[in-house]
């Protein structure tokens, strides 16, 4: 299958994992990013990876005019928006903010296709939209109910989809609902790359195997789960980008729109990965148990049986592999 996609903040985590697949898959792929979140050598990187030139508009979602430019500049067949910020922590301080980039950016996204007659959308969405989980493992109507705002964001973003398609149903869309993102591409020239200290459990063990960071701080061992610690669902990168290309082909080649959990279906604690990065990293990694932090859940998971039977897409990578390339990126970051 071939087509041409826009990848909104291609330049990112998940976008350049998510450009490397496509590539591969025999899509032409174009970036837009504001690399308000992203290296710009990550395109160079890119380049080496997909063996071709990788174009890139530095451009943000909220420059309206820059949107009918790049539009007009290349006729895409659907788009992969991944733009928008996603640290939940950060989205309860800076509600306005996040509002404004994650939903009026992606309405101007919208409004922007829709001139330029593009109106297939894969739309990067997350677990949380969930909330306190009634059932687990999660199931796709499971009821919606956001707890940050980072999570409202994003059903506000799968309802103006919803609603965009009942008043024009030449839009198709797939909503894909990310647990936990974790690992790096096994080139080790791709991977996650945050600017200041981490939220997310893995990049902050990785930056402690490192030694950048002294200690592992376990956020609560009290819950109730096989070791008291926090249990989730973490996807390999690679996986979950291989999830966006069979979403992909299912939107431009039956303009079948769908709304699937990108999961393992498996879930393991904090100290579950602390142990696979020790024999990924071959060292004892220092860490000591603290306070629950806010707004954390006890344990979920995600059902991967619909993303199975509509996409055909499976994972195929486990915590250990997750934690191999993580330690194989992070390692080579340090030391270039
Ligand atoms: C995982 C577990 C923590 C850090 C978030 C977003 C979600 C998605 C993925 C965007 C929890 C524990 C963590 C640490 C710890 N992002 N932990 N010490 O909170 O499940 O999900 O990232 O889509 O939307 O909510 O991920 O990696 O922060 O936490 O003990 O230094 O690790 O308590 O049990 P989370 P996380």
């Amino acid at each position: 299958m071939s087509g041409r996609v826009l990848l909104t903040g291609g330049a990112g985590y998940i976008g350049s994992h998510t450009c490397v697949e496509l590539v591969e898959a025999g899509f032409e792929v174009v970036i837009l990013d504001n690399f308000s979140n992203a290296r710009r050598d990550v395109i160079d990187r890119l380049e080496v990876l997909t063996g071709a030139p990788v174009i890139c508009h530095e451009a943000d979602v909220l420059d309206r005019d820059a949107l009918d430019r790049v539009f007009a500049a290349h006729d895409f067949d659907a788009v992969v928006h991944f733009a928008g910020k996603k640290a939940v922590g950060e989205s309860v301080a800076q509600p306005l903010d996040y509002f404004h980039t994650n939903c009026t950016g992606f309405s101007n996204l919208l409004q922007a296709m829709d001139r330029a007659g593009v109106r297939r959308v894969v739309f990067s969405s997350t677990a949380t939209v969930y909330g306190k989980p009634e059932v687990l493992p999660y199931p796709e109507d499971h009821p919606l109910r956001p707890e940050s705002p980072y999570a409202a964001n994003k059903l506000v973003c799968e309802n103006l989809l919803r609603q965009v398609k009942a008043a024009d149903d030449r839009w198709s869309y797939g909503i894909l609902r990310y647990f936990n993102p974790a690992g790096a591409h096994p080139s080790a020239l791709i991977g996650e790359d945050p600017n200041d200290i981490p939220n997310n459990l893995m990049p902050y063990i990785a930056k402690v195997a490192t030694g950048e960071l002294p200690c592992l701080r376990v956020f609560g061992d009290d819950y109730d789960t096989p070791d008291g610690t926090g249990v989730r669902d973490y996807i390999h990168v690679v996986d979950l980008a291989r999830g966006h290309v069979q979403s992909l082909k299912l939107l431009i080649g039956q303009d079948q729109s769908h709304i699937v959990n990108l999961s393992t279906g498996q879930g393991f604690s904090v100290l579950d990965m602390l142990r696979a990065y020790e024999r990924a990293c071959g060292k004892e990694l220092p860490y000591e148990v603290v306070g629950r932090r806010a707004g954390d859940l006890a344990a979920f998971w995600g059902d991967p049986s619909r993303a199975r039977d509509l996409l055909g897409f499976e994972t195929t990578r486990d915590l250990d592999d997750m934690c191999a390339t993580s330690w194989a990126w992070v390692s080579r970051r340090k030391n270039s």
